[in-house]
């Protein structure tokens, strides 16, 4: 076991109050529906892909969100203010629960937006948001990947860091033919209660490999809670796949300098962001919905598949 492997809650470790999710991307995995709406505003059942991702921020203790916006994304600014002519319409119809569901939304948690001006990659948009962040750890949640559930994947991030005080991600394995979708990483098993095994120390990440080079079948899911050095990383990273700054690449040198966990993290995630991850979230989720899931369940017996 190595000096950073020793268990214990180290003093001085911040408390992670702040998230960063990056929605600047075009959405092209998405077109047509993205043309002329941002992708993170696609509803799966009723509310916007963004929202559930709000939703597991308030969830983990998250206090300020920092939306990393583009062109075109305005609506994601309107969904989290206020909308006065709307609410006063559904209070004068009577209708008070949807009024008050509506004000919920803009209630939550205090939100703050920033643009990345050129889509020059996650790492990079990370790094807008610098400023912002400021000298303090934070999450990080990409807006396309939804893991619902009681126990958010961010929560149990943030748990690992605030007993190890170093930061973690989390990692799901995925089949080997799909390596080059996903950052992928190589840790050894450092087990700590209450992870057990599930906790890795991270060994090497590599953005997008191809299954021949990938160093296992450990893909990083877009949960990530960062230290601040994270920035001084990212400052230092220079253009990786795709030509982009690729946060993958600033964490193999926060991983090598301060050290990485990847958490095996207890849930399922959807990749909102393809056709057909949206189609599998939009039918789980509605068959969990206490208002209409047990009549869409009998409605999809009924299909002849
Ligand atoms: C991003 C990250 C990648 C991660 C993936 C999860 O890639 O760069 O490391 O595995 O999200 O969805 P993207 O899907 O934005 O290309």
């Amino acid at each position: 076991m190595s000096q950073s492997d020793k268990v214990g809650t180290p003093s001085g470790v911040k408390r992670v109050r702040k998230a960063v999710l990056p929605a600047a991307g075009l959405g092209t995995r998405f077109l047509p529906a993205t043309k002329a709406q941002p992708k993170e505003m696609l509803s799966v059942v009723d509310k916007p892909q963004i929202q559930y991702v709000v939703e597991e921020c308030v969830a983990s203790g998250i206090e300020h969100v920092i939306i990393v916006t583009g062109k075109g994304k305005n609506s994601i600014e309107d969904h989290f203010d206020y909308n006065p002519t709307l609410e006063r319409f559904l209070e004068e119809k009577g209708k008070k629960d949807l009024a008050g569901m509506v004000r919920k939304i803009s209630d939550m948690v205090q939100v703050s937006y920033t643009r990345q001006k050129e889509p020059l990659g996650l790492g990079h948009a990370v790094l807008v948001a610098k400023d912002l962040v400021g000298d303090e750890p934070f999450a990080v949640l990409l807006g396309d990947v939804l893991i619902p559930g009681e126990n958010p994947a961010t929560k149990q991030l943030i748990q690992v860091y605030q007993q190890t005080g170093l930061g973690a991600i989390a990692v799901e394995e995925v089949p080997k033919e799909k390596t080059h979708l996903y950052g992928i990483v190589d840790g050894h098993a450092a087990p700590q209660a209450p992870f057990g095994e599930r906790l890795l120390r991270i060994r090497e990440l590599v953005e997008k490999p191809k299954p021949e080079n990938a160093p296992s079948n450990l893909a990083i899911t877009g949960r990530y809670v960062l230290p601040p050095e994270i920035f001084d990383c990212l400052e230092r990273t220079k253009p990786g796949a795709g030509n982009e700054i690729q946060l993958t690449d600033a964490m193999k040198i926060l991983a090598k300098e301060h050290g990485l966990w990847a958490l095996i993290y207890e849930g399922i995630s959807y990749d909102a962001g393809e056709k057909l991850g949206f189609l599998k979230a939009t039918v789980e989720l509605a068959l969990q919905n206490p208002e209409f899931g047990g009549a869409f369940r009998n409605y999809l017996k009924t299909l002849k598949l």
